[in-house]
């Protein structure tokens, strides 16, 4: 029987990431939206394009959860995405709601599934999820690490002129200003990074990778990125649904891993068929140390925040 994944907003994310599923035949997809036919008009389009792609995945649309029902994995893609001027941590109400109310729905009629979040701000959105969900940790899982770390890397990639594939970054902490590239565990088939440029080089890559997600508002001026974070999400999803096991720097929550309890960061995870079945505690320098204590602590701003709305 094939796999089922729901994407829940039929947006730019959620479109995007529900067409590279299917393209790449990991399950049959339900795109999930409130807006009245836009998602059952999506999916009848991406269907329409498996005779000339030649994939043989059934992609439906819905605006209520009955058909998503059993799904394996459930990508939370529904909220609103940020314009210019706005940072992540200002659509925290908003989304909230939108989160609480998609995470009831699908947790209902998927118990079993692997809750993947994307909607900003990630790491309270995730904490909202699991919340609403009281799903086990290991199924409640953020995907912005590896997005910040494909930034990274294509930056990186394109100042050295080297392959993109060639180039390995690890990317920490919440997904926001205070996001941690950790330069130390970023090489290129192997050779640090600080062998290969100057310090001055790659704080510049840096600040821009904590800037990547402006820069695209920026320029697109009504919205966000989509291609990028829709690419990341369906690396992770790839790896649940075919137990690969891939380390990928994705939203966990901790339970004293690096020293906090109870808020969803970014750090790397082994995930599988099961979601999260590894987090992996790497010795970090006093410096590094410091820089994700500080965005973990703007992690913890925002969850305080929900946390007094509830009450
Ligand atoms: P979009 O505006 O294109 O799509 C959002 C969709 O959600 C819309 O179609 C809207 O109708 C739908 N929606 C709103 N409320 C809903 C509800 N209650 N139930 C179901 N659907 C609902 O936005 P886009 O660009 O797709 O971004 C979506 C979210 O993902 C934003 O919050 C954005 O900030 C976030 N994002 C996060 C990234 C990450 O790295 N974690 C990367 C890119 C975007
Ligand atoms: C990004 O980093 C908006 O979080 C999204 O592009």
């Amino acid at each position: 029987m094939r796999k089922k994944v729901t994407v829940v907003g039929a947006g730019n994310v959620g479109a995007n990431t529900a067409q590279k599923i299917a393209a790449k035949e990991l399950a049959d997809v339900v795109l999930v939206d409130i807006v009245e036919g836009v998602p059952q008009g999506k999916g009848l389009d991406m269907l329409e394009s498996a005779p000339v792609e030649g994939y043989d995945v059934s992609i439906t649309g819905a605006n209520g959860y009955e058909a998503t029902a059993d799904s394996d994995i459930v990508v939370i893609t529904a909220g609103f995405p940020r314009k210019p001027g706005m940072s992540r941590d200002d659509l925290l109400l908003a989304n909230y709601e939108v989160v609480k109310t998609a995470t009831e729905s699908a947790a209902r009629y998927s118990p079993n599934a692997v809750l993947v979040l994307v909607t900003n701000p990630l790491d309270a959105m995730c904490w909202t999820a699991h919340q609403v969900s009281g799903f086990p940790r290991h199924r409640v899982i953020g995907m912005a690490g590896v997005l910040d770390t494909a930034r990274f890397r294509t930056f990186i990639a394109e100042e050295l002129k080297v392959s993109f594939e060639n180039v390995t970054a690890m990317v920490l902490g919440g997904h926001g200003d205070t996001m941690v590239p950790l330069v130390r565990f970023t090489n290129v088939s192997g050779i640090p990074l600080a062998e290969l440029t100057d310090q001055t080089t790659i704080d510049r890559l840096v600040q821009r990778t904590r800037d990547g997600g402006a820069e695209i508002v920026k320029y697109l001026k009504t919205g966000s990125a989509y291609y990028a974070p829709a690419a990341s999400t369906v690396e992770m999803v790839e790896s649940i649904l075919k137990d690969k096991k891939k380390v990928l720097p994705c939203a966990a929550l901790l339970d004293g891993e690096y020293g906090v309890h109870g808020l969803f960061v970014g750090v790397p995870v082994k995930l599988g068929s099961k979601g999260i079945e590894h987090i992996y505690q790497i010795a970090l320098t006093a410096s590094e140390e410091a820089a994700l204590q500080k965005s973990v602590e703007a992690v913890a701003e925002l969850v305080e925040v929900l946390k007094q709305k509830i009450g």
